[in-house]
């Protein structure tokens, strides 16, 4: 079952800041997250509301406080996008919206106030606040020459001064929030200084935990399951056995495939506590650190059965989990459900990190490939990750490139497909793919080479992986 709060734990965080501030980063991020442990989150962006109502691609004259009947369209898309909002707390048992826009005056954080409280909706507001000039530039340069906003074709230095001028006009009437409006959170230089405000309750202290723990320096997060084990070899689930001799081959090739990816940066190494991928790890020159909440999805009364010896001794299970694979709990065992739960404190310690190698499993690697990549609950337990594969996500400012390294390693193939429903699956969210560049790499160590389709592309292969969300814009 979804988490279900009741109407006076809904809340609607309330995005402040001047343009360029990560406001949309940190809201698609904290919906992805939140969607992931199950709160039903959306994201209002009142930006793509103004470009519905009043055109994309109007200068930053547009956003002058002086001209009235832009003031008054932005005022209208605010008021749209609001309505949209309690309308989904109300018809679609919303928990968490997230309305983002600059809200850079305090006459207009009233208003939303206001309006919220009277429908029973908690805020909190959540502030950006950044004076460093290098990283608004970067931000602009990484986010903005893209925007719909600007047309196909214009030099980056128009957009650039342009952006400019826009951020100007806000400058002008930014009041910051102060300790009398409300409950807040308050983001200062990229997170470098985290001030909080009257935080109440479970999901306002979640949504701040997380916040302070994100960080926007670049950096690589690769997933490798374990080598083959012998269990695997033999079609058992679970099971603590060591890796087969072709496993072990895959451990020895491991080392060379990560540090051509690495150039030369720093990288820490988490596997469970089962042998199999600590066996994985063993040559990799890294520090290393075991998690007990990396261990494999338990499969209760099940473990050491193959999926046949399943069908026959707990036929209705198995008819069961087919029917509802990620809230299915086995006898004695663990849901998907149950473990993306464990997983929570991994993925706060994986926003703090930098390069990181995870050695895991299939339903785990699962779970965390679901968090970045922004799969429904629904798809998470189908989602492919073969043995003797590295996958390497690079996260950008509103989404995660995907590479895949598949080495020339035989192993065998532990997928199974839902005969019930092959291929129905949706995706949450917005994106523009999924991943499926795949780049080879043999077990000699030869250069990866990216697909033929993607020849012509630098090592940063630009995959369809890539995601962005459909809005990206303030009003
Ligand atoms: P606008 O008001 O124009 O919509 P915005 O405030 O929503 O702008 P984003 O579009 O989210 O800004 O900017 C994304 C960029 O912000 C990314 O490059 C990301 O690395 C960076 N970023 C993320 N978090 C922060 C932060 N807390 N402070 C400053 N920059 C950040
Ligand atoms: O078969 C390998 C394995 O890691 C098992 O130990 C585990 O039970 C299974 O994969 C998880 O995959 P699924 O949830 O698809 O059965």
């Amino acid at each position: 079952m979804p988490f279900i709060a009741p109407s006076h734990n809904r809340v609607a965080c309330i995005m402040v800041g001047l343009p360029a501030r990560g406001k949309t980063y940190v809201a698609q991020k904290v919906c992805r997250y939140l969607q992931w442990v199950g709160i039903r989150t959306q994201v209002f962006n009142v930006g793509n509301y103004r470009r519905k109502i009043a055109g994309a691609q109007t200068d930053h004259t547009f956003f002058d406080p002086g001209n009235a009947e832009a003031s008054q369209l932005r005022l209208q898309c605010a008021l749209e996008a609001l309505d949209d909002m309690i309308r989904w707390f109300k018809e679609d048992n919303g928990i968490v919206a997230i309305y983002d826009a600059t809200n850079s005056t305090r006459e207009r954080r009233r208003m939303l106030q206001t309006r919220l409280e009277a429908e029973d909706i908690k805020v909190m507001f959540v502030e950006s606040v950044c004076d460093d000039e290098d990283v608004v530039l970067r931000n602009i340069m990484q986010v903005k020459l893209d925007s719909p906003d600007y047309a196909q074709g214009v030099d980056t230095e128009t957009i650039v001064a342009d952006f400019r001028a826009r951020i100007d006009h806000y400058q002008g009437v930014y009041e910051t929030v102060t300790e009398e409006e409300s409950t807040f959170v308050k983001m200062i230089n990229v997170g470098s200084r985290v001030v909080i405000n009257r935080i109440h309750g479970y999901l306002q202290s979640r949504v701040v935990y997380y916040l302070m723990n994100l960080h926007i320096v670049p950096r690589a997060i690769f997933f490798s399951r374990h080598g083959e084990s012998m269990y695997n070899v033999m079609g058992k689930l679970g099971g603590d056995s060591d890796l087969s001799p072709r496993g072990r081959k895959y451990s020895e090739a491991l080392p060379g495939l990560i540090s051509k990816h690495l150039d030369g940066q720093n990288l820490t190494v988490w596997t469970s506590t089962m042998r199999r991928t600590i066996q994985t790890g063993q040559h990799l020159p890294y520090p290393k650190l075991q998690w007990k909440a990396l261990d494999e999805l338990d499969a209760g009364v099940c473990d050491g059965l193959t999926y046949e010896d399943v069908e026959q001794q707990y036929p209705e299970d198995f008819a069961l989990r087919d029917d509802d694979k990620f809230n299915y709990r086995y006898r004695g065992g663990e849901s998907y459900r149950d473990v993306v739960l464990r997983l929570e404190p991994v993925i706060m310690e994986l926003e703090r990190q930098h390069n990181i190698l995870i050695i895991g499993h299939q339903a785990i690697l699962r779970c965390i490939y679901a968090y970045y990549l922004n799969y429904s609950h629904e798809e998470l337990p189908y989602i492919k990750i073969p043995l003797h594969t590295v996958l390497k996500l690079t996260p950008r400012a509103y989404g995660c490139d995907v590479e895949q390294y598949r080495f020339d390693i035989e192993a065998v193939d532990t997928y199974r497909a839902n005969p019930k429903r092959p291929s129905s699956l949706k995706r949450v969210g917005s994106s523009r793919g999924r991943p499926s560049a795949t780049a080879s790499v043999t077990s000699t160590g030869s250069a990866p080479r990216p697909p033929s389709q993607l020849r012509n592309t630098a090592a940063t292969v630009p995959l369809p992986g890539t995601m962005s969300p459909s809005v990206n814009d303030s009003p």
